[in-house]
């Protein structure tokens, strides 16, 4: 699935599209967010943990690696992979630990075995002023749940 961002406020809106499609209790789902500097993973990281009903604002985890939002539906860990540059620092973020929600999942390509395990990749990229985004299944579930995006 493609979709043309125009501009921030699109890319907010398929967040709402995408929380919308998600199943009513969060557990255990991996969404991987790719996409150079600038791209839009954080604003769609953003859409989406406001979406699922948190008000506040949404730091970027880049220093802390992960920000966990305890909310309605579960509990979303927002994971900032920027800054690791080993499979040890990862353990130290606790990964294998936060399978109890939803991992959304900044950077995936500096922990290349962690995309073996994710449920769905968005690859957002420039486009004009706007940004495209590539919405891809990589499980079972995965692509169950890409189908119910409307
Ligand atoms: N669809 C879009 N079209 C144009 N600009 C966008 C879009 N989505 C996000 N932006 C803007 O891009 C900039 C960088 O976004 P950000 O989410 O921080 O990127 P990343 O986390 O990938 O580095 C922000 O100023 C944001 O408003
Ligand atoms: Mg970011």
């Amino acid at each position: 699935m493609k979709v043309f961002l125009e501009d921030e406020a699109a890319t907010m809106a398929l967040a709402e599209r995408f929380r919308a499609a998600l199943p009513e209790k969060l557990s255990g789902l991996t969404v991987l967010l790719e996409g150079e500097l600038g791209a839009g993973k954080s604003t769609f990281a953003r859409g989406l943990i406001r979406a699922m009903g948190h008000s506040g604002p949404v730091p970027s985890p880049t220093y802390t690696l992960v920000e966990p939002y305890h909310l309605p539906s579960g509990i979303v860990y927002h994971v900032d992979l920027y800054r690791v540059a080993s499979e040890e620092e990862l353990r130290f973020l606790g990964w294998n630990e936060l399978d109890d929600g939803l991992r959304l999942v900044e950077w995936p390509d500096r922990a290349p075995q962690l995309a073996n395990a994710a449920d769905i990749r968005l690859t957002l990229s420039y486009a004009g002023a706007g940004r495209n985004v590539q919405i891809d299944g990589l499980s079972e579930q995965g692509m169950q749940l890409i189908a119910d995006i409307n």
